[in-house]
């Protein structure tokens, strides 16, 4: 299977990096790169927002803004490649274009953002779109999509299955303002409604049940449906 996963910042970058989980997702990309042909998004995570909010007190504009977001996704896209060692491109592909190129010579494509105004889970949508993937996983800090924020509401539901117009609904109320996409951003939901990638919301944090997600087990997650 061809397989992006938009890998969230804030499940590499928590706090600050952890050493521990990129060395276990490294080695689990190794794994499944024997199985399947992949292609990472890498998020910025906390130490973008945390740029984004300083730059921001500066005055700097959204766009430049969203241009930190972006360099900060790179740095963590290449730590995630000295993680991976072999068979990796040696550096973030830029734009979509080359991260194809570098698919179709049989690499593993890891790439952080590539434009203002977006979110690195439209870049992922966008890529998925491109090289035709047949899965897009979207990995996050929580187990799936929900109908209230489940770090702050107890009683928050977990969707096992949503449709993308419920999930543009939910979205209608959220920024669009740099470092401050939650859940998943518009484009990206749209560019899945419209190209029909099969796509899954779980926790990143917890590669057993993405492996079990990939191969069609029993999973926790939300199934993305048109
Ligand atoms: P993220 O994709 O990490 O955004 O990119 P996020 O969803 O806010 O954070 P996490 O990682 O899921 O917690 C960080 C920021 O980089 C800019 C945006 O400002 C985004 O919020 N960015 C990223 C772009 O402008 N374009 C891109 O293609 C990617």
């Amino acid at each position: 299977m061809k397989i992006v996963i938009s890998i969230g910042g804030s499940v590499v970058v928590p706090e600050k990096i952890d050493k521990e989980y990129v060395g276990s997702f490294a080695g689990f990309i190794r794994e499944l790169s024997k199985k399947h042909s992949l292609a990472l998004v890498v998020g910025g995570g906390k130490t973008a927002r945390e740029y984004i909010d300083v730059a921001r007190g500066f005055g700097s504009s959204e766009t430049f803004c969203d241009m930190i977001g972006i360099n900060v996704s790179r740095i963590n896209a290449m730590l995630l490649i000295s993680g991976i060692g072999g068979g990796v491109n040696l550096l973030p592909s830029g734009d979509l274009v080359s991260a194809r190129k570098a698919f179709e010579d049989g690499r593993i494509v890891v790439m952080g953002g590539a434009h203002p105004g977006q979110s690195t889970d439209a870049v992922a949508a966008l890529l998925a779109e491109f090289i035709r993937a047949d899965l897009l996983i979207n990995a996050s800090d929580v187990d799936g999509v929900y109908n209230l924020d489940p770090q702050r509401h107890g009683d928050a539901r977990r969707y096992d299955v949503i449709s993308t117009g419920d999930l543009l609904d939910i979205l209608k109320s959220k920024s669009l303002r740099a470092g401050k996409y939650e859940l998943i951003d518009t484009l990206a939901v749209k560019i899945i409604q419209r190209s029909g990638i099969k796509t899954i919301f779980l926790n990143g944090r917890d590669l057993k049940n993405m492996e079990d997600a990939i191969d069609e087990k029993k999973f926790i997650g939300t199934v993305i449906e048109d």
